[in-house]
């Protein structure tokens, strides 16, 4: 390790989402190069990325095409707002491309910088349409335990990990989480999956009638959650809660920052599951992460009222000075072009097939209690005594364990909440970079039920 650089971090970087504590002791991992689905430390030692950093590097590293249309909209016109009907080429056309792509018909798109402030600007829509239409009563927000979708004050308080919210007085009033779809630790003794799914739908029921469905603005939910554990929806799931939603006019907030782009194997995940999305929140693979860049999607009832009520105000009183940033809105349009030219929704929906196939044999693992995916995202929830689902003291912080014996192995992957050991490659991996994924996720899991024999 670059020492002076690795003290230069201890001194002066303040880590988001890291063990501060923790990595006073340990120090950083400096990454200095990546190429395809491989990234270099700077000891010069190779690993599979088999997070795609954080679910983001879609098309993988060092695509020189992505280089070269940041380059030349840099040298044409690095930067315009979208404030006051200014425009830019690459926004027009990255919308224009979007409409496209997602399953809402005559959508609009805001763009901002980051999953959290798009799903931010959710609830900000979601509050101007309702107070726009006469239902100024509708504000609250359901959401679900452990599920994940932001940091913002008002996103950290729709994601539903305890981690989030202490020490920042999260979370907060109208929003209110119902429980995860996790059917694995969620579900009660002898407690079918059918079963499950009633429960969940029943729950959703009952917190209308106690709240009212007058109150209710929308449901926020990932098709399947990603970060909050890699928690696919049991059978039924959307087919029981998606119809109550409608009836009681809750609109529904498809948040596709993991999910969309392929990762499920269908472009958006909300078609993976069937289900009609109100709102669409996009990041991540949108720009395969080579700029900072997310979309909401609007459907045109909702930009008719805003469009209308903010013509009482004068104008539309919310952006950022980078929504539409023309190098990012370049950046995002050549890779959704590239993923169109190259065929990679079809590749990565292969892939997924191959990577679960691959996999399968790990739900016997003495670690394993739970292996779960679909497409090219998995998760391992790990259990001491897999037979009877019991979890790890979290003390013994065994996902971290792995996590750490895979590097070691020269595999990234991530340990996140509830020790699930989380899997999703960039969408360009190849059936032998998947059997070196595979290959080195079980020498990690060996190596740390050996040390714990
Ligand atoms: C589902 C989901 N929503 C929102 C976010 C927040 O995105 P960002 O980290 O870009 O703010 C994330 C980030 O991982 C996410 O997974």
């Amino acid at each position: 390790m670059n020492a002076n650089l690795a003290q230069q971090d201890l001194d002066h970087l303040f880590h988001p989402a890291t063990d501060l504590v923790g990595h006073r002791r340990s120090g950083p991992i400096i990454w200095s190069k990546g190429e395809g689905v491989h990234v270099w430390d700077d000891q010069g030692d190779r690993y599979l990325e088999g997070m795609a950093g954080l679910w983001c590097t879609a098309l993988g590293y060092g695509e020189k095409e992505l280089v070269k249309a940041a380059a030349e909209q840099m040298e044409t016109f690095c930067y315009g707002p979208l404030f006051a009907g200014r425009s830019n080429e690459p926004s027009i056309r990255l919308a224009a491309r979007l409409a496209d792509w997602v399953p809402i018909d005559g959508a609009r798109f805001l763009f901002g910088c980051s999953g959290s402030d798009a799903n931010d600007a959710q609830i900000k829509l979601i509050r101007y349409y309702f107070n726009a239409i006469g239902q100024p009563k509708r504000k609250k927000i359901l959401s679900r335990g452990m599920a994940y979708h932001g940091v913002t004050i008002a996103t950290a308080a729709l994601t539903g990990l305890p981690a989030f919210h202490k020490h920042f007085d999260l979370p907060m009033d109208d929003i209110i989480h119902l429980t995860s779809p996790h059917y694995y630790r969620e579900g009660r003794p002898g407690e079918s999956e059918a079963e499950f799914v009633e429960r969940c739908g029943q729950e959703l029921e009952d917190v209308i009638a106690r709240e009212g469905a007058d109150t209710i603005a929308a449901m926020i939910a990932e098709p399947l959650m990603g970060a909050g554990g890699v928690v696919l929806p049991p059978e039924g799931y959307w087919d029981r809660i998606k119809p109550v939603l409608d009836r009681y006019g809750i609109l529904f907030i498809d948040d596709e920052v993991v999910c969309a782009f392929g990762r499920t194997g269908h472009d958006f995940g909300c078609q993976t599951y069937n289900i009609e999305p109100t709102t669409m929140t996009m990041a991540k693979a949108l720009s395969s992460a080579y700029q900072p860049i997310s979309a909401v999607a609007v459907p045109p009832f909702m930009y008719e009222a805003i469009e209308q009520a903010a013509g009482g105000v004068g104008l539309f009183a919310h952006g950022l000075t980078y929504s539409g940033h023309p190098v990012a809105a370049a950046v995002a349009d050549r890779n959704l072009e590239l993923m169109e030219e190259r065929g990679v929704m079809a590749h990565a929906a292969r892939m997924g097939e191959y990577l679960q196939q691959q996999l399968a044999p790990l739900a016997d693992h003495p670690l394993v209690g739970d292996l779960r995916g679909i497409g090219l995202i998995a998760g391992l929830e790990l259990a001491s005594v897999p037979a009877e689902r019991k979890a790890f003291d979290p003390a013994l912080k065994m996902g971290f364990k792995v996590a750490a014996a895979c590097l070691d192995a020269g595999l990234v992957v991530r340990a996140i909440p509830g020790d699930v050991i989380a899997i999703c490659p960039p969408l360009i991996i190849d059936q032998e970079q998947i059997d070196e994924l595979v290959k080195k996720l079980t020498i990690g899991l060996d190596q740390v039920a050996t040390t714990r024999l």
